[in-house]
């Protein structure tokens, strides 16, 4: 009775956000308009007209698409300040950024302009909007091994300010165990490793990212609910998984957010954390899914507390900057 509007949300850390799925409609425009590039929708009711998804791959489509207005340094860290700006508003408090620098040097932006975009706006997070922040390279598992072990030897010949790496973009039929040399050379060069699994691809796809790849954090995951071995597993090694409600609605990975299996999840003891994914076209940034969440599931204000401590406790921040959020 009223507890979800009295009590002080905790401090969240977002774990799964990818900075070119935060663009929004408006900034697509705006962007267009100073690039001088001549966009495929008359006006922003067209654009918006297409956020309208049957799966990840058509999703994909769009994302990749609307990354041609990201051309200069300028552009790449003006997205993400727009971002930074409406998290700290929605209480997050640290940030662990991807990028997929692939889906800008295939189209002609050097690595340079789209690392150091986007890394200018994160160096000055904390004093700018309260978030402390990390960035985290992602790589595209529908393109080769090859593909991504070039860009990541450049971007340690850069010394690109990166924690870590990911891997995402479209899963069935792109296993981790395609990806084993690359995580092998990050290891060696001190890198944390998550990869997304069990997003639309199986179960098995978890069990990979973990032994084959050494993953410290599972994006997604949720369909180890249908592996009662692998949520022992991941339940006793209280592996983060990081669930992103809205995402999995919106590319109907579950039918309705009352069929999502995060209480469940919660219920099993399982590691799980509340993200966003690409909030400008899921309807919602970590606020909103926590909101929505909280309305169709009664989140209690212990689970709420226990998943924003999760959150935190996952991420990959100094041990000073954890307890200052717990
Ligand atoms: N790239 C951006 N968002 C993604 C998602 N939800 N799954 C896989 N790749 C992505
Ligand atoms: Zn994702």
């Amino acid at each position: 009775f009223g507890e979800s509007t009295t009590t002080a949300a905790p401090p969240v850390a977002e774990l799964h956000l990818h900075i070119e799925g935060t663009l929004q409609p408006e900034l697509i425009f705006a962007l267009a308009e100073r690039n001088g590039i001549e966009l495929p929708y008359a006006d922003l009711d067209e654009l918006r007209a297409r956020y309208e998804f049957t799966d990840l791959q058509s999703f994909l489509d769009l994302y990749y698409a609307n990354m041609a207005v990201l051309r200069t340094e300028q552009d790449f860290a003006d997205m993400t300040r727009a971002y930074l700006a409406r998290a700290a508003a929605g209480g997050v408090r640290h940030v662990e950024v991807m990028m997929d620098p692939q889906a800008h040097i295939s189209r002609g932006v050097a690595l340079e302009t789209c690392v150091n975009g986007v890394a200018s706006a994160l160096a000055t997070s904390v004093e700018d909007f309260g978030v402390s922040t990390l960035l985290i390279a992602a790589f595209l598992r529908d393109m080769s091994e090859e593909s991504a072990l070039e860009v990541l030897e450049q971007l340690l010949a850069m010394k690109a300010p990166i924690a870590g790496i990911g891997l995402d973009s479209a899963e069935v039929g792109n296993p981790p165990s395609k990806f084993e040399r690359l995580y092998r050379r990050a290891a060696e060069a001190g890198l944390r490793r998550i990869a997304h699994a069990g997003e639309e691809g199986p179960a098995s796809y978890i069990y990979e990212a973990l032994d084959l790849l050494g993953a410290e954090r599972i994006d997604h995951g949720i369909r180890c609910m249908e592996d009662t071995a692998l949520v022992e597993r991941l339940v006793a090694g209280q592996i983060p998984l990081t669930v992103c409600p809205l995402s999995n609605v919106r590319l109907r990975a579950v039918d309705t957010l009352a069929d999502h299996p995060l209480p469940a999840m919660l219920a099993a003891g399982l590691n799980v954390s509340v993200n966003s994914d690409d909030p400008a076209y899921f309807g919602g940034y970590v606020d909103d899914n926590f909101e929505q969440l909280v309305a169709v599931h009664r989140l209690s204000v212990a689970d709420r507390a226990r998943l924003a401590a999760n959150s935190v406790r996952s991420s990959f921040a100094d041990e000073a900057r954890k307890a200052e959020l717990l």
